[in-house]
């Protein structure tokens, strides 16, 4: 469907998915780079460099191959994050994106492997930005995939914190898990496009809302798939869908109100509301 933001995301997310397979082209052994290739191109809507890509125009920036690096930097990292997420010892997921996951083309060695390759890769890719940034951003990535971050939501979702007994653990469960990889990202854009402080704080607030209002609406999506699963409750468990979809709403408006510092702020308004509002 022809939007605005279809318009403008369509020949971006193709700039994003040939920087992503490029790393990978020349990997050896041969099946490796294949099988780092394979999740690559089961698609996603790459929402995360789209982050990036809208808070550096948003400041008035062109993009330039420097702000695609950081983009694809953070979907590198969410890549690795759903590979391994869905192995045997996590999820235990056959299918991701309506295709076989990548341990049950490449076995669970392999998709150990081609997460630790695109975790890896993501870095490398920053490697490419000049010095002073590339410190910055390495820094941030470091912070928001590790155990700050991610990694610390994901030891939460396993367990390793004890069950989650309310709706604050699960925000804080959520603000590391899927929160902090979407903060980073607008933060990338934010950096890359020359933001001041305030604009970087304003853009911050904006990432921290349209992150946690993106598992709120992921919630939503997947309530059906709730019912006596392992794992922590999800948000309409707990606050029930009414509920879920309000919060969701006040986050959206969080966000939308934080886009006052920034002077073009119409592709981030459009991801916001994309993202409470899309139905996958
Ligand atoms: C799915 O993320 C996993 C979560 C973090 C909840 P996305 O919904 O962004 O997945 P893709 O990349 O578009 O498939
Ligand atoms: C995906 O989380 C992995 C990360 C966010 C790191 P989930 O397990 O909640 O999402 P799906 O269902 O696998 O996409
Ligand atoms: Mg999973």
């Amino acid at each position: 469907m022809s939007t605005p933001l279809n318009d403008w995301a369509g020949p971006l997310r193709e700039q994003i998915n040939a920087l992503l397979m490029e790393p990978f082209e020349d990997a050896s052994p041969g099946r490796l780079g294949e099988a780092c290739q394979y999740p690559i191109q089961t698609g996603g809507k790459r929402i995360r460099p789209l982050f990036t890509l809208a808070a550096h125009q948003s400041l008035g920036g062109e993009i330039s191959r420097q702000t695609l690096l950081a983009a694809c930097a953070v979907e590198m990292v969410h890549g690795y994050s759903l590979v391994h997420d869905d192995l045997p010892a996590m999820d235990d997921d056959d299918e991701r994106r309506g295709k076989p996951t990548v341990h049950k083309i490449y076995g669970e060695d392999g998709g150990v492997l081609v997460g630790d390759a695109m975790l890896t890769e993501a870095f490398a890719l920053l490697g490419q930005l000049p010095d002073t940034q590339c410190a910055v951003l390495v820094r941030e990535l470091a912070l928001a995939a590790g155990h700050r971050g991610m990694i610390g939501g994901q030891a939460w979702d396993v367990g390793m914190g004890g069950p989650i007994k309310d709706v604050e653990m699960l925000r804080a469960l959520h603000r590391g898990k899927t929160g902090a990889l979407i903060r980073c990202a607008v933060r990338f854009g934010a950096i890359t496009g020359g933001a001041d402080d305030g604009q970087l704080q304003a853009l911050t607030r904006y990432g921290e809302a349209v992150g946690l209002a993106f598992q709120l609406a992921d919630d939503v999506l997947d309530e059906a798939q709730d019912a006596g699963s392992d794992g922590p409750p999800s948000f309409v468990r707990l606050l029930g869908v009414d509920e879920t979809r309000r919060q969701a709403d006040a986050l959206l408006q969080q966000a939308l109100d934080a886009l006052r510092a920034v002077p073009s702020p119409q592709t981030l308004e459009a991801l916001a509301r994309f993202t409470v509002n899309r139905d996958h």
